[in-house]
């Protein structure tokens, strides 16, 4: 029979716990194969809660060795315990302990849930339900407790025992080998922020002085070996710290924080208090193995993590549905963060292409869901790109709607009104409506509401009045679950170009709310009439992309090369760039479908010759221009009937026309653009290798003997990893004479780095062509490949299956059942995992029929299987209804 679905959970259900938990005393007796844990917990009757009513904790795979009530053995009529649940039939009227021994084997933890072993070092993860797997407890975020935590391991194999907050007691256990440690974190928590370690590891010191002139220890604890690739998280740390300090006045607050780096994690990393736990592809660096991208990732997840300490910890979420409240505007301080290190528009651009590539297809397909859901089945399923990536658009948005101060005077409420509590959405959003004095209930739909908003846009200049009027209308296409919408509150950022490249000063218009350089759009039909408009300006509209909207303009393509050249809002230039590209790339698209050959336009190659030359532009906003937009995105533009095939040739197409009308400009840029010096991350070094790389890329296209030898010469003697890896992907995807020696190359140079050989299976998981079906078939034989590490089956599987976009969908289904046998293994092991992989799916009806229906027999083939996790139970029932 099939697995059943999870129950439902809905957040019109919520009930405030019957019970508090004031205080938690762990022991925890380290073992491989049977860990022992006592928990010893203070509870109480809440105000509301009928004497008598029972206690009942969750718990997942548990043991039970031992339970007392007051220091008294409980008689078994007292209470029921399974390994999912323990009930307490009638507790004490007054405020008692329970003392609860379980047992648990984190040598057999594949889930990588709860306590679990990453090669050799015990460590834990609890968020969102993972506690509930090391003890019985109340296991939802709206218990918080004071946790104090001892622990206790052999001293030869565990000299390192670390949990949250600080470090009070610390000893050899007389007449053994053992030896203890006890931590107490004075700050009340939910178990989600709970995190133990223990192991040999090395640590990596340093210091911070916070801005009232309190010392703070910092650590990083790495494997022994790895003690210098850990010197930009470390630095990344100490600029977090401080940018917190001056952006939005928050100090840390324990005499600790220290970062453990594990190579076995499902997720980037988390937050525990005073001891953020890390897949280590978020702190390990050097210039040999790590890439730019690889830098700007450590500096923002260091970042996100540690600003948790505010967001997320001090502050924490209610329930699970406040997910966002956490996510959403720790994801916009991060990126905030990262804009104030480097270039704020190039970073804001990546951000964009992130939540187009990642977001708008979640919002347009099965999975689509509100910022805030209000109904899950399981909640590791809703660590999307929605909560995350929307979740921060829609906190961008408060500040845009209330500028600067507002917004800060909102935060500031925020964290004085509820510091210490586990709050809502709605007392959020009441925190600036106090502090602006403004009515958020319609802004407030932005959680409410799934799908991306279509903004269409038409605009007339009369030049006998000299009026210029915009017509916007705003709709949300149909998503599951949600037939109808409301319109949104949406902020359009603008400017009214004139013919000298100047934005025109502007009067108030009538018919909408302006306020300075924003429009704001709240009804499903908006005109709004600009007047004293001497000539007929361009409209540069959702400058900085002010909104997660789909706008649909009709613009010219002489205006859109007169924005893609003059436009003020750097965003906005880059983005005419695009959508140029854009609309060359679908028109390509459908004319190779039918089977005639097309011919790129003018208008874009002429576009991307002046983006090459225009060196008063940024090297990095130039690299930006000049990626056209990938495979995913024209497929979404394109929306129904998708052939892969032939968006992947239209891209061809296109990359090769522009290398053939720029073959001279692309030369210097390649050889000229080397950052002096040592390899550095800043964001002007970065900028140049982007240049340089993405000349490349349009030089190799020529497909000929320079270009080729070129590209092999420049691998060999790269310096650094973003230019090694940028030079073995052209080799690979473009199958040139030396593929396979580069990747051996590649191999025998980095075999002992984990990281680094991740890339060397994603570098082959993506390549396009029909041998690659195969290739990875063989990749999932070879030494080094390890299915149970989630970072290489990520790199080899959801690379393949989210990263080649015609393998995947392979006209013969055979990609499709790749990923569906995979999905089946992956789950028995690490459901999370699987069912991550199984998201890939997510956009399968919009394929055209012939693979669309091989889609689904792979879907089918995954459902009717009798024992899938709940994990993966949930997204192919969603996937399929
Ligand atoms: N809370 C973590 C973060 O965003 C993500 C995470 C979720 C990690 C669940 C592990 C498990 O920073
Ligand atoms: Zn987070």
């Amino acid at each position: 029979m099939r697995s059943e679905t999870a129950p439902a959970i809905r957040l019109e259900e919520y009930q405030p716990p019957a019970y508090r938990i004031d205080t938690v005393h762990l022991d925890v007796q380290l073992d491989p194969a049977a860990t022992t844990v006592t928990a010893t917990l203070s509870l109480a009757r809440q105000a509301g809660t009928k004497a008598g009513t029972p206690l009942v904790l969750d718990g997942d795979e548990l043991t039970l060795t031992g339970l007392k009530l007051n220091g008294e053995e409980l008689g078994s009529q007292d209470f029921t315990a399974s390994a999912d649940r323990l009930e307490i039939n009638a507790p004490p009227a007054s405020p008692f302990e329970l003392t609860i021994t379980t047992q648990i084997n984190p040598g057999a933890n594949t889930k990588l849930m709860g306590l679990y072993r990453s090669s050799g070092t015990f460590c834990t993860q609890c968020e969102a339900e993972g506690f509930r797997r090391i003890t019985y407890f109340l296991d939802r975020p709206d218990v918080l407790a004071v946790y104090t935590t001892r622990l206790e391991a052999p001293k030869a194999e565990c000299p390192v025992l670390l949990a949250n907050g600080n470090l009070i007691e610390t000893g050899g256990v007389a007449g053994s080998d053992r030896h203890y440690a006890v931590w107490h974190d004075p700050f009340p928590k939910p178990a989600y922020l709970f995190a133990l370690v223990a192991g040999d590891l090395a640590q990596v010191p340093d210091r911070f002085t916070t801005a009232s002139g309190r010392d703070v220890e910092l650590n990083i604890y790495v494997e022994h070996g790895k003690e210098g690739l850990c010197d930009w998280a470390m630095d990344s740390l100490k600029r977090s710290m401080r940018w917190d300090e001056q952006v939005f006045g928050r100090e840390y607050d324990l005499e600790v924080f220290n970062i453990v780096a594990v190579s076995n994690f499902n997720m980037g990393a988390m937050e525990n208090k005073g001891l953020n736990i890390f897949n280590d592809k978020y702190v390990l660096a050097d210039p040999d193995t790590a890439t730019d991208q690889d830098y700007a990732n450590i500096e923002a997840v260091i970042a996100h993590e540690y600003f948790h300490n505010w967001t997320g910890n001090r502050i924490t979420c209610r329930d699970w549905f406040q997910l966002c409240l956490k996510e959403g505007l720790t994801v916009f301080r991060d990126q905030e963060f990262s804009a104030d290190m480097r270039s704020r528009p190039v970073k804001r651009i990546a951000d964009v292409r992130l939540l187009k590539s990642h977001q708008f297809p979640e919002d347009a397909g099965p999975l689509a869901h509100p910022v805030r859901p209000r109904i899950y089945h399981e909640i590791n399923n809703f660590y999307t790109a929605t909560v995350y990536e929307k979740g921060a658009e829609v906190v961008r948005m408060l500040k845009t709607l209330l500028g600067d101060d507002s917004f800060r005077a909102g935060l500031d409420l925020y964290f004085d009104r509820h510091d210490g509590q586990a709050t809502t959405i709605e007392a959020f959003l009441a925190c600036f409506e106090e502090a602006a004095a403004i009515d958020l209930s319609r802004f407030a739909l932005w959680y409410e509401q799934a799908g991306t908003p279509v903004v269409a846009v038409q605009s007339e200049y009369d030049p006998e009045r000299q009026t210029f009027t915009v017509k916007l209308s705003q709709e949300i296409p149909p998503v599951p679950g949600q037939k109808s919408s409301k319109p949104a509150v949406i902020p359009l950022r603008f400017g009214l170009i004139g013919p000298n490249g100047e934005d025109m000063d502007l009067s108030a218009p009538e018919g909408a709310t302006v306020s300075g350089d924003v429009l704001v759009l709240d009804k499903a039909h908006q005109e709004v009439t600009f007047r004293d408009v001497a000539s007929r300006p361009v409209l540069s509209l959702l400058r900085g992309f002010s909104a997660p909207i789909r706008l649909s303009q009709e613009l010219q393509p002489d205006e859109l090369l007169f924005l893609a050249a003059q436009d003020n809002d750097p965003f906005n230039r880059w983005q005419a760039v695009q959508t140029l590209a854009m609309q060359d790339l679908v028109r390509l698209s459908s004319l190779i479908r039918r089977g005639d050959s097309g011919k790129p336009s003018e208008d874009v190659i002429r576009v991307m010759g002046s983006v090459l030359t225009d060196t008063s532009l940024d090297a990095a906003l130039r690299a930006q221009a000049l990626t056209l937009p990938s495979e995913a995105d024209v497929a979404q533009e394109i929306g129904k009937d998708v052939d892969p095939d032939a968006i992947f040739a239209a891209r061809r197409l296109l990359r090769e026309a522009i290398a053939l009308s720029h073959g001279s400009e692309l030369l210097p840029l390649i050889t000229s653009l080397a950052p002096a010096g040592a390899y550095s991350p800043d964001a002007e070094a970065v900028g140049k290798r982007a240049l340089a790389n993405r000349a490349l890329h349009y030089y190799a296209a020529s497909g000929d003997d320079d270009a080729a030898r070129l590209v092999w010469d420049r691998f060999v003697a790269a310096d650094n990893m973003t230019d090694r890896l940028a030079a073995l992907t052209l080799l690979v995807h473009d199958h040139m004479a030396q593929e396979e020696a580069a990747l051996d190359h590649y191999r025998k140079r980095h075999e002992a780095s984990s990281l680094a050989m991740d890339k060397w299976f994603m570098t082959q998981a993506t390549a396009p062509g029909d041998r690659t079906l195969d290739k990875v078939r063989a990749l999932m034989k070879h030494p080094l490949y390890d299915s149970s590490n989630p970072n290489r089956v990520r790199s080899l599987l959801q690379s393949f299956a989210t990263g080649n976009p015609t393998q995947f969908a392979r006209a013969d289904g055979a990609g499709f059942e790749l990923v569906a046998e995979s999905v089946l293994a992956i789950d028995k092991r690490n459901p999370q995992v699987a069912s991550r992989l199984l998201t890939s799916f997510r956009s399968w009806r919009a394929l055209d029929p012939q693979r669309s229906v091989l889609a689904e027999s792979a879907l089918l083939r995954i459902s009717s299987c009798e024992d899938l996790s709940r994990d993966s139970r949930d997204i192919v029932d969603r996937t399929l209804q």
